[in-house]
């Protein structure tokens, strides 16, 4: 199964930790494996995705400080692909099909503020989600929607300390342990 990793680039400690903290509680939530925070290190939000990550179950992994440079190339050295989500792409639906079909680890990178030119050249696809420029998590998640065909709606996150219950009146949370 390829794997499915999410580049958060151009993050800013403590203003964006935010953002980033839900570009990662989206990517899991939707199916991806894991997030790599570029440049760098914040402590902070890993271990609050670790701690999700415990309560709520999963083999989600989250690491921060990585050179994005360095992440990207090292990526496509073992035969992974690269689409860089911008509102300056190509549109979703004319190339989600190709992605798909590459069948190959996929690093998804989403951008903060002001992403570097290179991106661009370095991405196997710039993919937009609408020409209009709107939210890295909103983009994340449109993008993963397509790429698993609503299939994050079944997907398990094993060994998790509780679970919720879908209720169409309240609050029900199962305890695991
Ligand atoms: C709030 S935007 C800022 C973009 C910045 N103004 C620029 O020109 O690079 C942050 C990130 O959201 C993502 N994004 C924004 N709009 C998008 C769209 N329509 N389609 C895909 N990704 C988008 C991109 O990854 C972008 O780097």
């Amino acid at each position: 199964m390829p794997r499915l990793v999410v580049l958060r680039i151009g993050h800013r400690f403590f203003r964006d930790s935010r953002v980033t903290t839900h570009v990662c509680l989206t990517a899991r939530a939707l199916g991806a494996d894991g997030v790599i925070i570029a440049d760098r290190e914040d402590k902070t939000v890993e271990a609050t995705i670790r701690e999700v990550g415990k309560r709520f179950g999963g083999n989600f992994s989250v690491e921060s400080g990585k050179p994005w440079r360095k992440t990207v190339r090292d990526w496509k050295d073992h035969g992974g692909k690269v689409v860089h989500l911008t509102a300056y792409g190509l549109k979703l639906p004319h190339v989600i099909q190709e992605i798909d079909e590459a069948d190959k680890d996929m690093l998804v990178v989403v951008g903060s503020e002001k992403m570097p030119g290179e991106v661009f050249k370095l991405a196997d696809w710039n993919v937009s989600v609408t020409n209009q420029p709107m939210s890295e998590v909103a983009a994340l998640a449109v993008f993963l929607d397509w790429h698993l065909q609503h299939g994050a709606f079944d997907k398990a996150f094993p060994n998790g300390q509780v679970q919720i219950v879908p209720s169409s009146d309240r609050k029900n949370i199962q305890d695991l342990s």
